[in-house]
């Protein structure tokens, strides 16, 4: 049972409910899906729509409110990150809002994650970068990043803490369904969505590896034994992809080592996948069948066992080979670079 803080409404900000909201937050669409990974900040109720807003002014760390709309009150969700909104169920009493940056005197801002300096002006390049400059120090969060090869930004999942990490896929398979089931389009342009799970996209990884021949790929694969939860990580040095010409071709450098004796191999152990191009339905380069018998794209090698990971596959064959044992609930994808 949640319990749920009531807070006053205060006059520190003149302004009417739709002036503070307007002022301060850009109000963003609701998506329905099954969950929202991302970790709240804080939840509560007021009898104003205002107070919600208040309050997310007020905490450094709000960056973005869910407010629904009760019999007798408002229902406020803070979270540290994020653009839009996901909910599930009925959404027409619920309005989505994202805190711009909010500054004193038009300088000394409180930026939206990814973005910094003086004004906000500037944004960080990957998530490495904003490691380096101390953004965020805690767990996931969504933030925007620019690589200098992108003409635009656009959000990603980053990890910023030990180095930093960009992640480039995240799937669960007890919540936020997608079709991983896709074709090449779809796999080119990536699919998803950052608050669940998603598939950044072939060109926007080559985009993030042209810069940084340099990185270290990382595999996260959660267990679940006996409702007991596991985690490990499989290291990879220098990760690199083809062209569009060369159909995103995959290679990594090496495993490093430690990492095989504790979590397993799944990238490079037979059937390597290693200087494979990547595969879909409708752009199969294995003369076995691959993305579809396995229902997802990948860098299948032309083998009968197709690969020994199985990351985009159906959510309930979802496979990497490790000590652990138990089922694989969660795999992510991440690149450090160096
Ligand atoms: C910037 O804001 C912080 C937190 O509100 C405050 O402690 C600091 O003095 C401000 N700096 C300037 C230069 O206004
Ligand atoms: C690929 O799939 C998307 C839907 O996921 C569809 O809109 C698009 O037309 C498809 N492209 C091709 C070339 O089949
Ligand atoms: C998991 O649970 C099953 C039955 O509930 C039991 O037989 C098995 O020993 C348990 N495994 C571990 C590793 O605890």
């Amino acid at each position: 049972m949640i319990h749920l803080v009531y807070f006053a409404t205060v006059a520190v900000y003149p302004l009417s409910v739709s002036g503070l909201l307007d002022t301060w937050f850009l109000e963003e669409p609701i998506l329905s899906d099954t969950c929202d990974q991302r970790t709240e900040l804080y939840e509560g109720v007021s009898y104003w729509k205002l107070g919600c807003g208040q309050k997310c002014l007020e905490m450094t760390n709000c960056r973005r409110m869910l407010i629904c709309q009760e019999p007798n009150e408002y229902h406020c969700m803070f979270y540290y990150d994020g653009d839009y909104c996901v909910y599930e169920g009925d959404d027409t009493r619920c309005n989505c809002y994202r805190k711009l940056k909010a500054c004193t005197d038009g300088r000394n801002c409180t930026c939206p994650l990814g973005y910094y300096g003086d004004t906000c002006d500037q944004i960080i390049t990957e998530c490495s970068d904003g490691f380096l400059r101390g953004m965020a120090p805690h767990g996931y969060k969504v933030a925007s990043i620019k690589p200098t090869t992108e003409l635009a930004p656009y959000d990603v999942v980053c990890h910023f803490e030990y180095g930093g990490y960009t992640t480039i896929m995240s799937r669960e398979n007890t919540c936020c369904e997608q079709d991983f089931n896709r074709n090449w389009t779809d796999y080119v342009e990536g699919f998803g969505n950052v608050h669940g799970v998603y598939w950044l996209g072939l060109k926007k990884i080559y985009n993030l590896l042209m810069n940084h021949p340099v990185n270290i790929l990382k595999v996260d694969t959660y267990y679940n034994l006996n409702k007991t939860n596991q985690q490990c990580s499989s290291f990879y040095e220098n990760m690199a992809l083809g062209d569009a010409s060369a159909d995103y071709g995959f290679h990594v450098d090496k495993l490093v080592s430690w990492s095989k004796t504790v979590c397993g191999d799944s990238l490079l152990s037979a059937p390597s996948i290693n200087d494979r191009p990547f595969s879909t339905y409708d752009h199969d380069f294995t003369s076995h069948n691959c993305p579809v018998r396995l229902a997802g794209g990948w860098w299948y090698a032309d083998d009968p066992d197709c690969s020994e990971a199985n990351i985009n596959g159906r959510n309930n064959e979802l496979k990497w080979v490790s000590t652990l044992t138990g089922t694989l609930t969660k795999i992510q994808m991440s690149l450090q670079f160096l």
